[in-house]
């Protein structure tokens, strides 16, 4: 993990996130508020970080009809072999802690299944093979799971913090089963490619189905390269930068017509940050495709809904900044410590 924390380090004195503007008045984006604010996270590494992150799903809210494909159950009993063979592969013994493994398998292996499910009847316009899929803030990495054997896509998962990069390296190796398509950038790095030849290999088409960038890397995508971003229960837990950057990017790298598909609880957690990214988005010139009609934890975990880019324009992360705090605006103090925000420009 040292090598992910250096490549970090680098990135932001490379980048200039430690001067002027970007240190003092917008803060840097590769933070996570919820993830420092929760006790343990980040402590444990290998086969118990790699659990932490199996073990957020834990509870199940069936899916409702109206929304479920006909290969739904069949992807669902899929993605729950894939993830339980994950499972016997790290722990092949009866731990003597209080785990319950069964429940976190069945859960997460769920929620993947509706999400492909979802995914499917929110984006009728998405090609159905061979896409282009980016994943943003991927946990343990199981929305590659349904992406590559349902959409047979290029899966990209972008990630900004070390200790779930590094779990997501495990996860994606043993999906890779001893094949060469699993590129991670921080590897790359480490063999000492530069940012030229780095952003050759993640625009290449052909032998890699997991492309891993750590969010720093986010700039090497290509524009218009990206069919479908996902985005599950990671925008509300970040700040004011975070936001701009990932939606600066995202929008940038989606092909016009492109999909982008949220879940996550659908408010605004308090003191993350005073950007409402649903309606940041609409702002930018994407167009509500859908949204299920659920409550979250009654009916389902989560309020999935999907936008598609209806524009040929982009912000990039500085015009965006500029576009909703003005030149004075400072989010760097994060939470309730923001300061001279434009009036009407932040919910
Ligand atoms: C609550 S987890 C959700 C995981 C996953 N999306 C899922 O639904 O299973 C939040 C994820 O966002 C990542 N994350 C946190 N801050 C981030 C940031 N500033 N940029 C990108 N990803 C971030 C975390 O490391 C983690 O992977």
């Amino acid at each position: 993990m040292d090598d992910i924390r250096k490549s970090l380090k680098k990135a932001i004195s490379d980048q200039g996130w430690i001067y002027a503007d970007r240190q003092h008045r917008i803060g840097n984006p590769f933070e996570w508020v919820d993830g420092d604010l929760t006790a343990n996270l980040g402590a444990f590494t290998g086969v118990r970080g790699l659990l932490q992150y199996l073990s957020l799903f834990y509870e199940q809210y069936p899916l409702p009809d109206s929304i479920k494909t006909e290969d739904y159950d069949q992807m669902r009993q899929y993605i729950e072999g894939v993830i339980r063979r994950l499972y016997n592969n790290l722990v092949p013994f009866e731990p003597a802690v209080d785990l319950d493994p069964k429940a976190y398998i069945e859960s997460s292996a769920l929620v993947r299944a509706q999400d492909y499910s979802i995914i499917c009847s929110l984006c009728p316009d998405m090609k159905k093979k061979g896409i282009n899929h980016l994943d943003i803030g991927s946990g343990i990495g199981s929305h590659a799971v349904y992406s590559l054997k349902g959409f047979d896509s290029c899966f990209y998962s972008i990630e900004a913090v070390s200790h779930t990069y590094a779990v997501q390296r495990d996860f994606y190796r043993f999906l890779s089963e001893g094949n060469p398509v699993y590129l991670d950038l921080v590897e790359c790095e480490n063999f000492n490619l530069n940012n030229s030849q780095m952003k050759a290999l993640v625009n290449s088409f052909g032998q890699y189905k997991i492309k891993h960038v750590p969010s720093w890397h986010f700039g090497m995508i290509d524009d218009n390269s990206i069919d479908l971003v996902t985005a599950t229960w990671v925008l509300n837990e970040v700040t004011f930068s975070g936001i701009m950057w990932l939606i600066s990017h995202c929008s940038r790298a989606l092909k016009k017509g492109g999909y982008f598909y949220i879940r996550d609880s659908s408010k605004l957690k308090p003191l993350r940050h005073q950007i409402n990214y649903d309606e940041l988005l609409i702002d930018l010139g994407f167009k509500e495709a859908g949204r299920a009609n659920v409550r979250n934890r009654i009916d389902l975990h989560g309020i999935p809904r999907a936008y598609y880019k209806d524009t040929e324009s982009s912000y990039n992360f500085f015009e965006l900044v500029d576009k909703c705090i003005g030149k004075f605006g400072i989010t760097v103090h994060g939470g309730d410590y923001v300061q001279n925000l434009p009036a009407g420009q932040i919910s």
